[in-house]
C-alpha cells in the first residue's frame, strides 16, 4: 500500500497550519490534541506535529513512543561530520528517509514528534534540511496542527516558515491574558513570523464569562476565537495518561474546540 506521504508527493500545496502558543501550563497540549480530534471528523489528511520536547501531545494522542526528529537530526549530524561536503546530497536523501521513518501513521491522523533538537548545539544546515523536509512532507497533508513550546522561535526556525492560523491560548487570569497580548505584539514585531491569522482562545473559562472575554480581547486588538470551559473529564483523562481522542464530542471542551475550528473555517 502507498504511504500517505507518497500518495500526493506531486501536490505542491502546503497543508493549512494551525499552531498553538501561550504561556506555560495554559492548555496548549490539551487543546491542540482536541483540535486533531475535532478535525478528524472532516476525514482530511491531518499531520500532528509535537514540537515540544516534553512530548505531551504524543502522549495525549495515544501515539506511543515514536522515533523523534531530534534523534534523526543527531544521527544525520554524526554522519555529516564524518563525510566531506560533496556528500551533502546523500545527507539530504537521508533526512527524507528518516523523516518518513519517524512519521507515525494512525487511524485518522499522522504524527511527527520533534523531541529534543538542540542536543548537539546549533547546526543550521541540518536544521534547514529538516525544515525543508517537514515542509515537503506537509504538502501531503491537508491540515497540520502544531503543539509548540511556550515560545515561537523554535516553530519558526525548525518546523515551519509560515503559520496560517496562530492560536494564542490564555488561562482566564489577568496575567495570562496580559501574556497573550504581549505574545501577539511579539509575533507582529517579527517580520519573518507573519501568521495568516492570529486569534485568542481563553481556556478553563467560567460559564457566563464569554461576553467579558470578547470585550477584553477587543481591547487588546485580539480576535477571540472562542472559550473552552473547565472540563473535569478532560482533566481526569489527562491525569490518568489516557488518550484525549476518547473525549466525547458532547463534552464541554470538545464543543468549545468545535466552535473554535468552525470560526477558523476548518470544519
Ligand atoms: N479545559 C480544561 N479543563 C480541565 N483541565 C484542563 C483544561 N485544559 C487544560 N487542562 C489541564 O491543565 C493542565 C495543563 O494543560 P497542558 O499540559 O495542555 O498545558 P500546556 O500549555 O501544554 O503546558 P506546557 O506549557 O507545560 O506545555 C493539564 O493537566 C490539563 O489536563
Ligand atoms: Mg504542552
Amino acid at each position: 500500500m502507498e504511504s500517505t506521504a507518497e500518495k500526493t508527493v506531486e501536490s505542491s500545496a502546503q497543508a493549512i497550519s494551525i499552531a498553538l502558543c501561550g504561556k506555560g501550563g495554559v492548555g496548549k497540549t490539551a487543546l491542540s490534541t482536541l483540535m486533531v480530534h475535532g478535525l478528524m471528523q472532516t476525514k482530511k489528511r491531518i499531520l500532528a506535529v509535537d514540537a515540544d520536547p516534553a512530548m505531551g501531545m504524543t502522549l495525549a494522542l495515544g501515539a506511543g513512543r515514536p522515533k523523534t526528529l531530534g534523534q534523526i537530526r543527531e544521527h544525520v549530524i554524526q554522519v555529516a561530520r564524518k563525510r566531506d561536503s560533496q556528500e551533502t546530497e546523500r545527507v539530504a536523501d537521508m533526512v527524507d528517509y528518516y523523516l518518513l521513518e519517524s512519521l507515525v501513521e494512525k487511524e485518522g491522523f499522522s504524527l511527527l514528534a520533534m523531541g529534543r533538537t538542540e542536543v548537539l548545539g546549533c547546526y543550521c544546515p541540518v536544521n534547514s534540511l529538516l525544515r525543508e523536509a517537514v515542509e515537503t512532507l506537509s504538502a501531503s497533508f491537508d491540515l497540520m496542527v502544531l503543539d509548540a513550546e511556550a515560545g515561537l522561535e523554535q516553530v519558526n526556525r525548525k518546523v515551519l516558515r509560515k503559520v496560517d492560523n496562530l492560536v494564542v491560548v490564555s488561562d482566564p487570569s489577568a496575567r495570562g491574558f496580559h501574556t497573550a497580548g504581549t505574545m501577539k505584539e511579539l509575533v507582529e514585531s517579527q517580520s519573518e513570523l507573519r501568521p495568516g491569522r492570529i486569534g485568542l482562545v481563553v481556556n478553563r473559562c467560567e460559564p457566563g464569562s464569554e461576553k467579558d472575554w470578547e470585550k477584553n480581547a477587543q481591547e487588546q486588538g485580539l480576535e477571540l476565537l472562542g472559550t473552552i470551559p473547565e472540563d473535569e473529564r478532560l482533566r481526569n483523562m489527562d491525569r490518568a495518561g489516557e488518550s484525549l481522542l476518547d473525549l466525547p464530542a458532547e463534552s464541554g471542551a470538545m464543543r468549545g474546540i468545535s466552535s473554535v475550528l468552525s470560526r477558523l473555517a476548518l470544519i
